[in-house]
């Protein structure tokens, strides 16, 4: 602790908190920590503090009266009703000035609303993104912050030291106002739910198409992690599939139950997109995908009476394995191209000011969808900033065509087989609704107009038309 106090405070000790705490201090700096429940206070600084630099306060008073002034705070709670909670006990006890960061997976619109209501008692208030998990806060996350300038002045060079580092740059940045922070990292869980979607309809080909094993699959997925499609997650399926089970000797994949949890975040990023009118259908299918799987029973009745096809692969295998490594590289394209698609509405919409190659080089490292691939859309973006897709980016747009082919079979593969693959079906009409110069919205307007005189425009005319469909 300096003398005037702790540098910064951090409210809420679960796993992150504690994790993030110790990342703060062994970069230097002095940590305040509060945990609403004692025991779990007293535990962190009995058994994990030794001799950094940090100080418990046993209640919210003596943890405010820790803080160098004007103070900044973290709260590292569940997102939703605990973050108010907090907030309602906290804000009488701080002073004007006084920073509060909300390291949650909050929405942001609740990060819009406690942003104006801490600004009307004249504290800063910042959103921030927080990704990597439990290892990610402890060394080196990928940090999203928004709202408060001043704040992020005040806590910026913090938060550089703490974050992950790729080639020298901190991946962290100052996003925008608001919730631009909060907005960035629901798009990142958006892009997370998506990339894992496309991931796991590759092992469902493998597995129930090919018929491979875990040990078969481990060192697919280790080659490709060392090639383009190097990445967290294609780095960490490859792990899992190594893993034993210690009760039973078996590979513990094959013993974990197939219903998908998920706490909303991928939900939200569909939600919005489709406030915003813009077409994440990757993302979509990913969301749907984690909710079938959790009809378990529902679907072990179907299976028992809804026949398909044969679901063995009669092809060639090498032939099969390396299209459905092109078909999941084209896929991670179209997912981050409707991320930043996204993103980029939304920064017009709310009016964040949002820098996408900023976004792009601070998910490069620390993050879940950290991937090779984030370097060439942070290019995309140096060199065009308003790019309205990165399927147009000429390099991107590129990689994505030579392995178009591929994806197509693929998805043909996976019909055929009988397999759901509504990522890598999604991603490729994505693909062919972009790149159509028409589609049969046409025939929609006639319809709307036709049931519900709508009107319609003409490709040969300007104005709004409108037919008695219905002739006498
Ligand atoms: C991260 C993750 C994290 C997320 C979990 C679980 O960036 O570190 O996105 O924030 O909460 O991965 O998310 P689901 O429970 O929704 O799968």
């Amino acid at each position: 602790m300096t003398q005037q106090g702790c540098d910064i405070g951090l409210i809420g000790l679960g796993t992150m908190g504690r994790n993030f705490v110790l990342n703060l201090a062994d970069h230097g700096f002095a940590v305040a920590v509060y945990n609403r429940t004692a025991e779990k206070t007293k535990d962190f600084m009995d058994n994990e503090v030794g001799a950094r630099p940090i100080q418990a306060g046993y209640d919210l008073q003596e943890f405010i009266g820790l803080l160098r002034q004007p103070r900044a705070l973290i709260l590292l709670v569940a997102a939703g009703a605990p973050v108010d909670a907090v907030l309602r006990e906290l804000w009488p006890l701080l002073s004007p000035g006084d920073l509060v960061i909300d390291g949650g997976n909050s929405h942001f619109t609740d990060t819009n609303r406690r942003g104006r209501f801490l600004s009307g008692k004249q504290l800063n208030f910042m959103g921030l993104g927080v990704s990597g998990g439990e290892a990610g806060a402890r060394y080196g996350p990928s940090l999203m912050p928004g709202g408060s300038r001043e704040g992020y002045d005040r806590v910026g060079p913090m938060l550089e030291a703490a974050a992950a580092r790729v080639k020298g740059e901190p991946c962290v940045a100052y996003l925008g106002p608001r919730s631009a922070g909060h907005y960035v990292k629901m798009v990142h869980n958006g892009i997370e739910y998506g990339l894992m979607e496309l991931i796991v309809e590759t092992y469902d080909l493998f597995k129930r198409g090919l018929g491979l094993t875990p040990a078969e699959l481990a060192s697919i997925y280790d080659r490709w992690n060392r090639e383009e499609l190097n990445s967290f997650l294609v780095g960490i399926t490859a792990k899992i599939f190594t893993r034993q089970d210690d009760r039973t000797g078996k590979p513990l994949i094959d013993l974990i139950l197939d219903k998908a949890k998920q706490k909303g975040t991928g939900m939200w990023t569909s939600w919005d997109a489709m406030d915003l009118q813009v077409g994440t259908p990757t993302i979509d299918a990913a969301v749907v995908m984690r909710d079938m799987s959790g009809y378990k029973e529902e679907r072990l009745a179907a299976s028992q009476v809804l026949a398909g096809p044969c679901q063995t692969f009669k092809g060639d295998r090498q032939r099969c394995i390396g299209q459905v490594k092109n078909a999941l590289y084209a896929g991670m394209i179209a997912t981050y191209a409707q991320g930043l698609a996204l993103l980029q509405k939304a920064s017009a919409t709310y009016d964040y000011g949002l820098d996408l190659e900023a976004v792009a080089r601070i998910w490069r490292g620390g993050c879940i969808i950290r991937a090779a691939l984030l370097e060439d859309i942070r290019s995309a973006y140096k060199t065009k900033a308003e790019l309205p897709n990165l399927l147009m980016d000429p390099h991107l747009g590129k990689e994505f065509l030579s392995r178009e082919a591929d994806l197509r079979e693929v998805v043909q593969m996976a019909a055929a087989l009988g397999l759901p693959a509504p990522g890598l079906m999604a991603t490729l009409s994505y693909f062919d609704a972009y790149r159509s110069a028409v589609l049969p919205g046409n025939l929609i307007q006639a319809q709307r107009d036709f049931f519900g005189a709508h009107t319609y425009e003409r490709l040969d005319a300007p104005g709004a038309f409108h037919t008695e469909w219905e002739e006498e």
